[in-house]
């Protein structure tokens, strides 16, 4: 009988000692190696008891209100720093300078209304930034400068109106740029200079009402661009020529029946072109050169519009056509 309860208090132990907290991990987090999760925790503000030695930060989940509770000359270590879901109002500039190996920031659901010049200006290795579901109307001028090594940017579910270069630069290596239920009604003719080489742009379910000759002018690396769930009526003819390699366009739930049923090669260019999404259009008809230069697209959804009749051949100019949804 002893021996039985001296192995069952042998084996607690051990499983304790394997899976104690570091002594210096903060009471209501949990700590495994570098990893300090402190989210979910009703925090109104930034333990400040939080180990020096922490790589990656959790303290999504909270009701921190000032992201300058801190001294964060301390955590010069940390590569990953979560405060998504809280009820940060603002980051003062350049706030986090001793963050220089940070990699991944998050944001999202916070109440930021404005994002000032130089707000990130050291977080040289950044490659993350999420910004999802605030109250943005603004970025600055220089807002994003500095992030030399960004990737991805997120900015869905914000209040922003226009799209233009002086905020975008800086972003010299974004490949991700995520800016869908906006209320993006411009894109300035130059915006993309900063930023060639983007792979992928979501402006998906904003309020935009036309494509003109330069609106994509720059992009010669995209990929991927949704523009489904706007405004637009009208595309200038070659405005997509600044986009040879595109491979996926969704221009569903618009309202460019006119560009179809009319124009002549409007998407002219668009030759590396392999999925193209048209259903939501209003489409009636469709003129035989309306699909002129797509070489290599595959599939295209023209479902749920209200076609009655297609021109001779206009399919012809679409040799790969495999997968075309017209009614559903
Ligand atoms: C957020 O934290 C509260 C406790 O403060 C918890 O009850 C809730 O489940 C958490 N929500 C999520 C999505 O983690
Ligand atoms: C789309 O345009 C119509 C008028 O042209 C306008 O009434 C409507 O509010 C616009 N919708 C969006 C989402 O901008
Ligand atoms: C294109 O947009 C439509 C309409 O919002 C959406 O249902 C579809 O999933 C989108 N497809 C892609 C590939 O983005
Ligand atoms: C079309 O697709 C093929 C195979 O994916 C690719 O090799 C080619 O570069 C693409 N572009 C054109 C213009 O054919
Ligand atoms: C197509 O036309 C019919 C009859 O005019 C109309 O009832 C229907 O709502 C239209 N559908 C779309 C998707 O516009």
């Amino acid at each position: 009988m002893v021996g039985v309860c001296f192995w069952v208090f042998n084996i607690i132990f051990m499983i304790n000692s394997c899976f104690a907290k570091p002594k210096d991990c903060p009471e209501v987090c949990s700590c495994l190696g570098t990893y300090v999760d402190c989210g979910s925790n009703k925090f109104n503000t930034i333990p400040s008891n939080i180990p020096k030695w922490a790589t990656h930060l959790n303290l999504q989940n909270n009701s921190i209100k000032k992201i300058t509770d801190v001294n964060w000359k301390h955590f010069s270590e940390l590569k990953e720093l979560i405060l998504n879901k809280n009820n940060i109002v603002s980051i003062p500039k350049d706030v986090l300078q001793y963050q220089t190996q940070l990699k991944i920031l998050e944001l999202n659901r916070n109440k930021l209304k404005v994002i000032d010049a130089l707000t990130f200006k050291s977080l040289q290795h950044l490659s993350t930034l999420k910004l999802k579901r605030n109250q943005i109307t603004e970025l600055k001028d220089g807002a994003f400068y500095g992030l030399t090594r960004i990737d991805k940017l997120i900015l869905d579910f914000n209040h922003l109106k226009v799209i233009s270069k002086i905020w975008l630069y800086g972003l010299e290596s974004l490949k991700e740029l995520s800016i869908s239920h906006n209320y993006i009604n411009h894109i300035d003719l130059d915006a993309w200079e900063f930023c060639r080489t983007l792979f992928i742009l979501d402006l998906s379910f904003n309020s935009l009402e036309s494509v003109e000759a330069d609106t994509f002018k720059n992009l010669g690396f995209l990929q991927k661009l949704s523009l489904n769930n706007n405004n637009i009526t009208y595309i200038k003819d070659d405005a997509f020529a600044h986009l040879p390699r595109l491979k996926v366009l969704n221009l569903s739930n618009n309202k460019i029946w006119w560009t179809v049923e009319d124009a002549n090669g409007v998407f002219q260019g668009l030759s590396d072109l392999v999925k193209f999404h048209l259903s939501g259009n209003k489409i009636k008809s469709i003129n035989a050169d309306a699909f002129v230069g797509l070489k290599n697209v595959t599939y295209l959804n023209l479902g749920n519009n209200n076609i009655t009749s297609i021109q001779n051949n206009a399919f012809s100019e679409v040799p790969l056509l495999k997968n075309t949804n017209l009614y559903s």
